[in-house]
């Protein structure tokens, strides 16, 4: 069935704009109900779940048929008849959540089947969102965004992130100890959802990230690939879990070849 992309991003924003005013207002009473998972320091707040909750409700009230996958709940009606699965972040920077540090957003992405045609950000602690629709471009409110025009890798603002797990961070710790002396600087904000779109703005000139979820990229990915940055993985390979970088087509290059001689892309 064709889905319609713009239909499907206006519900996306609508249930977006009340899931990140259910995360800031639940704040409080939501840090001193915390819960860990992967690891200690890999933390879920009851906000985090109690939005997923609302999220999906409210999309499945709309749109009944469709599949979800969401990072606190995981799958629901993976056979979904309409060919529609929605995958959501109710809250991606749950350390910033935690701290009050105001960089933690809801990302919410259409899927039809199995490719994003829509996505929405909320910067839940500021409102700012951003948006994208596949082939509709990237936008912030009703600004136009086309990413940084650096073409000098040596001068560009890169920002990343790391795993929850120790094992994986000595190794992310070790790309980074090679990236820094190559690069402006860098940047760690600790939402990989708003880095993406801090990307597609400009605000960053690129990002890449080894170990992100399908949540955690979903939205933002088409968000940066609209404003027309190359998302890829290293050597051929697709973004995702192994590595997910972003960046303009100027700057692409001579990223990805410094994250392969750096080997970002394997380790634990
Ligand atoms: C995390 C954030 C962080 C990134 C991690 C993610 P969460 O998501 O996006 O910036 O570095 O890889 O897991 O746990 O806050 O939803
Ligand atoms: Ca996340
Ligand atoms: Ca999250």
């Amino acid at each position: 069935m064709e889905q319609n992309a713009r239909e499907l991003l206006e519900l996306a924003q609508r249930v977006a704009r009340r899931a990140a005013e259910t995360a800031r207002r639940t704040r409080t009473e939501a840090i001193g109900q915390v819960d860990t998972k992967s690891t200690a320091t890999d933390v879920v707040t009851a906000a985090d779940r109690a939005v997923e909750r609302q999220i999906v409700e409210e999309l499945r009230a709309v749109r009944p048929g469709d599949g979800f996958l969401g990072e606190e709940y995981g799958v629901q009606e993976d056979d979904a008849a309409s060919g529609v699965r929605w995958v959501i972040d109710p809250i991606d920077g749950t350390v910033n959540y935690l701290y009050g540090l105001p960089q933690y957003a809801v990302s919410i992405a259409a899927e039809a089947d199995g490719e994003v045609i829509a996505g929405v950000v909320v910067n839940a602690a500021s409102g700012e969102e951003w948006h994208a629709t596949l082939g509709g471009g990237a936008w912030r409110g009703d600004r136009r965004l086309s990413g940084s025009t650096q073409t000098v890798l040596a001068q560009a603002l890169v920002g990343t992130g790391f795993a929850y797990s120790a094992e994986r961070r000595a190794v992310q710790g070790a790309v980074v100890a090679g990236l820094i002396t190559r690069v402006r600087d860098i940047r760690r904000f600790g939402s990989a959802a708003l880095d993406l779109c801090a990307a597609a703005e400009g605000m960053l000139d690129a990002y890449y990230e080894r170990g992100l979820n399908p949540w955690d990229l979903a939205a933002g990915g088409l968000i940066a690939r609209e404003a027309g940055l190359l998302v890829t993985g290293l050597s051929g390979k697709p973004a995702g879990a192994d590595l997910a970088l972003a960046a303009p087509p100027a700057l692409h290059k001579q990223l990805h070849d410094q994250l392969v001689e750096l080997d970002a892309d394997s380790g634990p």
